[in-house]
Formats: structure tokens, C-alpha cells, sequence
């Protein structure tokens, strides 16, 4: 990948481009290269999208690129699922499915029973549990077993959240559901997301981050104190685990010891 420099930290390989641009279009490779892989091996992809603004560059050159010509992806054999999502209808302005249709999904030859949503217009318990029964017959899972995801996409809150996982909420210590409802109370709403449990079951997780306010993080998740911020405790358990950032929030990363 064209102009990144790569550290490494205990559990994580960080990719670090010279800006959201280059970014985007590295993170759109990523996609395409985990896809093409999975469907050769095993003839299917099932990927959880990030929600927020920082991946909509990286699904907007994957639907410039993706649905044609040489980059074409096989599509019809994509799952796209999501790691989280607002509790609202996709048409509302914060949805993930919403952001994920318009700047990616309405774009691309991807068949409609290939998107798995969360569901965020249901009541969040009656979501969560829909959510749950889609996993478990998608991935055919028994009992106490996880999805394993060929890709799941994350972003990195200013405050150490990732998914819907923000600090002090119930989710964190969830240890056997799949999906979950969970208040939080800074937004005063709930929300739907993976539990580390799922998110840790993946083969491939990356973490997207773009901006100087999360620099301080970054720092603090890639070298976690207790305690740890949630996205410190993302770590698969049978996985690579992934960070592409871009120069403003890897600022902090040269004072490392
Ligand atoms: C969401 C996300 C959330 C997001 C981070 C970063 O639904 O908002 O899943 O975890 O990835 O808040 O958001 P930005 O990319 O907008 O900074």
C-alpha cells in the first residue's frame, strides 16, 4: 500500500497513511482482497460493516470500484452484515444501514437477502433478539458458539468506544449473547451492537481512525492502562487484528516507548 508506514504494537499491525484519502482507499483494497479470498476458499464472504463517518470514503471507492471492471467483486456472494447500529429506521439520517445503502450497498449488484441488518427500527430488545436468530442461521451455530466473520470493519470513538461498546455501559461485560440492546446513557438512547465475544470470534478485525481528537486514544488503546478502554479489548481470539489510521491520529504514536 502505496505511502504507508507500518508500526507494530503488541497485538496490532498499524497501518498509518498520509491522509483520509489514502485511507479510504486502503481500507476499499482490504475489503476486496478479504472478500476475493473468502469466496476462492470457501465461496462466500460475510463481513460486518463500521458505522460513522470515517469508512463512507472507504465504501464509496469500493462502490466506484467494486461493481465493475477489473476490481468487479462478487457481490452476489457478500454478506454484509453490521457491527452495530442506531436504534432508528434505515431512512433516519443517523442510520448505519442508511449510510452503508447511499454510500455503498444502492451502488453495488449486491442481492437485498444479502444485507443483514440490525434491525434498528424494531424495539432494541425485539432487534437484538432478530439480529441474534440471523447470526445463528447464517453462520448454522449450536449453542455458545460465535460468528466467525472473514472481516469485521470497527472505528474508534474519542472516548475509547468501538461498535455501540462505549465505557460504563452493560454491554461490555456481556459474555454470552451475540448482539445486544444497550442504554447508553451519554446519548440518552439505546443502541445495538456485537458483543466482544462476537467481535472476537472474527478471522480479521480493522479498525478504521481518521482525526487528531482521537490521536490520545489511539495511544491509550494500542497500549491499554487498566482500565482498558473498550476498544483495547477487542482482540481476536483466532484473528489478525488490524489498524488503518491516517497521520493526524497517529500523532501521538512516535512519544511511544
Ligand atoms: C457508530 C459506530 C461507532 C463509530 C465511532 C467512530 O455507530 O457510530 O459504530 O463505533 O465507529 O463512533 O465514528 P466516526 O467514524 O464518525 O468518528
Amino acid at each position: 500500500m502505496s505511502g504507508a508506514r507500518l508500526l507494530h504494537f503488541s497485538r496490532s499491525e498499524v497501518r498509518v497513511f498520509p491522509d483520509p484519502v489514502a485511507l479510504g482507499l486502503a481500507v476499499a483494497d482490504e475489503f476486496a482482497r478479504v472478500a476475493n479470498e473468502a469466496v476462492a476458499a470457501r465461496g462466500q464472504c460475510a463481513v460486518a460493516l463500521a458505522g460513522g463517518s470515517t469508512p463512507k470514503q472507504a465504501y464509496s471507492n469500493l462502490a466506484a470500484a467494486g461493481s465493475s471492471g477489473a476490481r468487479k467483486l462478487p457481490w452476489e456472494r457478500i454478506h454484509v452484515f453490521f457491527s452495530d447500529e442506531r436504534c432508528v429506521p434505515p431512512a433516519h439520517p443517523d442510520s448505519n444501514l442508511g449510510m452503508a445503502r447511499l454510500s455503498l450497498l444502492d451502488r453495488v449488484p449486491i442481492p437485498p437477502a444479502n444485507i443483514h441488518s440490525l434491525h434498528g427500527g424494531d424495539p432494541p430488545e425485539v432487534a437484538a433478539l432478530k439480529a441474534e436468530e440471523d447470526l445463528r442461521r447464517f453462520f448454522h451455530l449450536g449453542p455458545g458458539e460465535f460468528p466467525r466473520f472473514d472481516l469485521v470493519m470497527l472505528g474508534l470513538g474519542s472516548d475509547g468506544h468501538t461498535a455501540s461498546l462505549f465505557p460504563g455501559t452493560d454491554a461490555l461485560s456481556e459474555a454470552s449473547r451475540l448482539v445486544c440492546a444497550n442504554w447508553v446513557s451519554k446519548l440518552n438512547a439505546h443502541r445495538l451492537t456485537f458483543t466482544f465475544p462476537t467481535l472476537n470470534a472474527a478471522s480479521e478485525i480493522l479498525f478504521t481512525a481518521s482525526g487528531a481528537e482521537k490521536a490520545e486514544m489511539l495511544r491509550e488503546v494500542l497500549q491499554p492502562k487498566t482500565p482498558a478502554p473498550p476498544a483495547a479489548r477487542v482482540s481476536p481470539k483466532n484473528g489478525k487484528l488490524m489498524w488503518f489510521v491516517d497521520e493526524t491520529v497517529a500523532s501521538r504514536l512516535g512519544e511511544m516507548p
